[in-house]
């Protein structure tokens, strides 16, 4: 692995907890890795939204933030860095991700209408289905298999795409996603010929075509690296290019733009603008701000320079590579090819003796968390099944690495701790939820495990020399 592009200038310390207070901490969180205290965790992989480290530009830069209510510097500011590096016309700042999603859903979504995209994602999803839409899946079959080492599981199946658009034709569809390292899929690329094919399907039956670019830089690296064509590009030609395809975007300017809040909708239409403004007024703030500060703008604006900076973004995939590769070597099942941001554990090939309906996926999180305080998050059934409808799709454990934050030495540490965890895999027994929220609960859910978690392990822990 390369050495990062970035040196440490600020630390935060960290503390590995001794086994007894980790495994009451996990009790306490009901077994959730999401209701844990940041300060009991060693290695945080829970997610890398929010989680980057900030750079000196990023921070200077929040020194300048104009915080008043209208027509703040700092929003031209964020406008013109998505001008120069997407090219998009209109820019709505959000507090996040999900603001963007909601807005969206809100302008194009009507009961009964519906968005084919890419597998799901969890927030852009349930504001789909909150707006009274239906969400259809047209992911390429590649999409949900770990085991196949296609290079672009993030591609939209076309004939899928072809049917749902014909039978729906063309008032039937809100729009069209297409979301850039397809997260639940592992982090999964799209090539930028699916998308340009994408682009002719939308256009020809006259639906809206937006993409989710939360992580539209690692999509860039890996079509420069993946397909044939784009090996001697520049990585903002490639990006800006993925960006022309598109109507709009929304963004969770969290994870690429290494900021710890923001987002935005961005659109080409006048008109779909002026209806996109009218309601962030409602439910965000005015548009010059959106929900985020003056200096957030800033640090936005700067961010989103930083993620065209190729040896940036490639730092972070090799991130995941090496730790893929590490655990790959070890035996340990994980998604292939390992994507973008993450490494993802298949859960149902580690823990094939416990049922989907006991949570594997979870149980492993909280068992990766008890082993050596590495936390890590559900991506399977807690995640995935929306109301009571039956679910046998993925069932993964995503280690998620922030961006700029972690050393080669911490992600050896990981590798050690799931190595040890799936040599005790034979032990380790499902969950059962005790507590289901009405909303995307896995943030919130909590659990039991049906037998004592890793207990009997003591003695090998101690042998092997482990906390
Ligand atoms: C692909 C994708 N879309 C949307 C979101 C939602 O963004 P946020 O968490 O900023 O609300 C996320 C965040 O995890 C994401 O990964």
């Amino acid at each position: 692995m390369r050495a990062p592009p970035w040196k440490i200038k600020v630390v935060e310390p960290i503390e590995l907890r001794d086994r007894e207070h980790r495994r009451r901490a996990l009790a306490e969180a009901g077994y959730n890795t999401f209701l844990l205290r940041s300060e009991d965790v060693f290695v945080d992989l829970l997610t890398d939204s929010g989680t980057s480290a900030l750079s000196q530009e990023q921070r200077a830069a929040m020194e300048l933030g104009d915080e008043a209510y209208a027509g703040s510097r700092s929003f031209f500011r964020l406008e013109a860095a998505v001008h120069d590096v997407y090219g998009w016309r209109h820019v709505i700042p959000t507090h996040q991700g999900r603001g963007a999603e909601h807005l969206l859903s809100q302008v194009l979504v009507r009961p009964g209408l519906l968005v084919p995209s890419n597998l799901y994602f969890t927030t852009s999803r349930e504001h789909v289905v909150l707006a009274g839409g239906t969400w259809v899946d047209v992911a390429v079959p590649e999409a949900s298999d770990p085991e196949s080492t296609a290079p672009f599981k993030g591609d939209i199946d076309l004939a899928a795409l072809e049917r749902v658009l014909t039978v729906a034709e063309p008032e039937g569809v809100a729009f069209v996603r297409q979301e850039a390292c397809l997260n639940m899929a592992g982090g999964q690329p799209f090539s930028l010929d699916n998308l340009r094919a994408v682009r002719a399907l939308t256009r020809e039956h006259g639906v809206p075509f937006v993409l989710d670019a939360t992580r539209i830089s690692e999509n860039a690296v890996f079509v420069k690296d993946r397909e044939p064509g784009h090996a001697g590009r520049p990585l903002p030609e490639i990006i800006r290019e993925i960006a022309d395809q598109v109507d709009g975007a929304v963004f969770s300017s969290k994870k690429d733009h290494f900021v710890p809040i923001g987002g935005f909708v961005a659109v080409n239409d006048d008109e779909l603008a002026e209806r996109l403004k009218e309601l962030v007024v409602v439910y965000e703030g005015f548009p010059h701000y959106g929900g985020i500060a003056g200096h957030d703008m800033e640090a936005l604006a700067q961010g989103i320079r930083e993620s065209a900076d190729e040896a940036m973004v490639r730092h972070e995939v090799e991130q995941a590579a090496y730790l893929g590769g590490l655990l790959l070597d070890a035996g340990v099942p994980i998604v292939v090819p390992v994507g973008a941001h993450a490494v993802f554990l298949d859960a149902k090939r580690f823990l094939p003796h416990v049922p989907q309906a006991e949570f594997p996926a979870q149980a492993l999180a909280a068992a990766l968390y008890l082993e050596g305080g590495v936390r890590s998050m559900e991506r399977g059934i807690v995640s995935g099944q929306h109301g009571d409808e039956p679910y046998d799709g993925l069932e993964l454990v995503r280690l998620t690495i922030p961006r700029r934050v972690y050393t080669q030495e911490h992600l050896t540490y990981v590798a050690e701790t799931v190595i040890a965890v799936h040599e005790l895999r034979e032990g380790l027994s499902g969950l059962r939820m005790t507590y289901e929220p009405a909303h995307l609960r896995f943030f919130q859910a909590r659990f039991e495990p049906l037998t004592p978690m890793l207990e009997g392990s003591a003695t090998t822990w101690r042998a092997a020399g482990r906390a």
